[in-house]
């Protein structure tokens, strides 16, 4: 494909990729992982940062890092002690996905992070953003990094009006990097561009007047820096009812169900669930039914504790909360088990289990 990049004659690149650097060395913030220039920090936290925001990751990449020093550290780490690290951040595809890569990196090449954009590639996980990211800002090689947030700053400094949100886009952005990366910094540079779209051109109202290459930008001299990027909306997100259950023995224990180790929210835990199709009657008893019969658990559900709401990307969880009881002896097993409140702090929960959690405590003491 021969991608046309016209606009990018009218740069003077050498200015621009001044004006980039000096304003991120003087303004850059002051983030755990650029503290030094350790590959599998930079992997760590770039993994982090794909779907979340700076300040949530910190602690996180913090807490990561004390628990998983090195490669080796992760390598060997247990997947349930690596999903509690990740607990809460979300997309836990991730960090599976970091962990089997970080186990080839240890086999393969003794645990050091490969340094060439063909063997970085072939990791899990590491597509060709992180690629980028690692390439540059730990081994100083000048690869773009092109993420969303990249592909806005570049839509308006060039005026490129394709659509950021089809992958097909990435190509054009990727190439117009290529052409203005800086060879002598490529790290700076490229994390100025992240620096630039996260505090000054930002979504939406971009602070033009702050912002250190506007003399350089075509969106701002053409005025149209609020219509770019172009970027249509993704598909419609489905909606699922459920119904979960806080259930205790008779010895202040609470059931606790590990999802199946594929899929959403692969190998967490969760407090029992069942899907609702239709609009239930009789709820109670239907409900305790549909326990009975799709997880095979005898249980009695008191009443409903509360309700919640949960986003993901493709889909929101509505969920009805019960409280309830154990009927019978209930048997153990790998993917169910009976924990006090203390315990459950060892497992890895999502976001909507601790939400339920919260409506739980809050109800006992009223
Ligand atoms: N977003 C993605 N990567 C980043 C980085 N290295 N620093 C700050 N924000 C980022």
């Amino acid at each position: 494909m021969i991608i046309e990049l016209k606009n990018i004659e009218k740069i003077n690149i050498a200015a621009f990729q001044n004006d980039l650097i000096s304003w991120f060395k003087r303004e850059q913030r002051d983030l755990p992982w650029r503290k030094d220039q350790d590959p599998y920090k930079i992997w760590v936290s770039e993994i982090m940062l794909q779907q979340t925001r700076v300040d949530t990751v910190i602690p996180y990449f913090n807490r990561f890092i004390e628990w998983f020093p090195t490669i080796r550290d992760l390598a060997e780490a247990e997947e349930d002690k690596v999903l509690k690290a990740w607990e809460g951040l979300g997309y836990y595809s991730r960090v599976r996905n970091l962990q089997s890569a970080v186990k080839e990196v240890s086999e393969k090449y003794s645990g050091e992070v490969p340094n060439t954009p063909e063997k970085i590639a072939e990791l899990k996980g590491v597509g060709p953003y992180t690629a980028g990211a690692i390439l540059s800002i730990a081994y100083g090689i000048p690869e773009p990094a092109v993420d969303g947030n990249v592909m806005r700053v570049i839509s308006r400094v060039l005026s490129i009006w394709e659509d950021i949100a089809k992958s097909s886009s990435r190509k054009i952005f990727e190439k117009a990097v290529r052409q203005l990366i800086s060879h002598e910094d490529p790290s700076s540079f490229n994390q100025a561009l992240m620096e630039l779209g996260a505090l000054i051109c930002t979504p939406t109202s971009p602070s033009c007047l702050l912002c250190p290459v506007r003399e350089h930008c075509q969106a701002f001299d053409e005025g149209v820096q609020n219509e770019l990027p172009i970027k249509t909306k993704k598909t419609k997100i489905r909606n699922v009812q459920l119904a979960a259950a806080i259930l205790l023995d008779g010895n202040e224990k609470v059931l606790i169900h590990k999802r199946p180790a594929t899929g959403l929210l692969a190998n967490l835990w969760e407090f029992p669930n069942v899907e609702i199709h239709h609009p239930l009657q009789n709820e109670r008893e239907q409900v305790a039914d549909l326990f009975h019969h799709s997880l095979e658990i005898n249980i009695k559900l008191e009443r409903i504790i509360g309700q919640l709401e949960h986003t993901f990307s493709h889909l929101v969880w509505n969920i009805k909360v019960y409280s309830g009881t154990l009927n019978s002896v209930f048997q153990e097993s790998e993917e169910w088990k009976l924990v006090s409140f203390e315990e459950m702090k060892q497992f890895a929960f999502p976001v909507s289990s601790q939400k339920m959690l919260k409506i739980f405590h809050e109800h006992q003491k009223e």
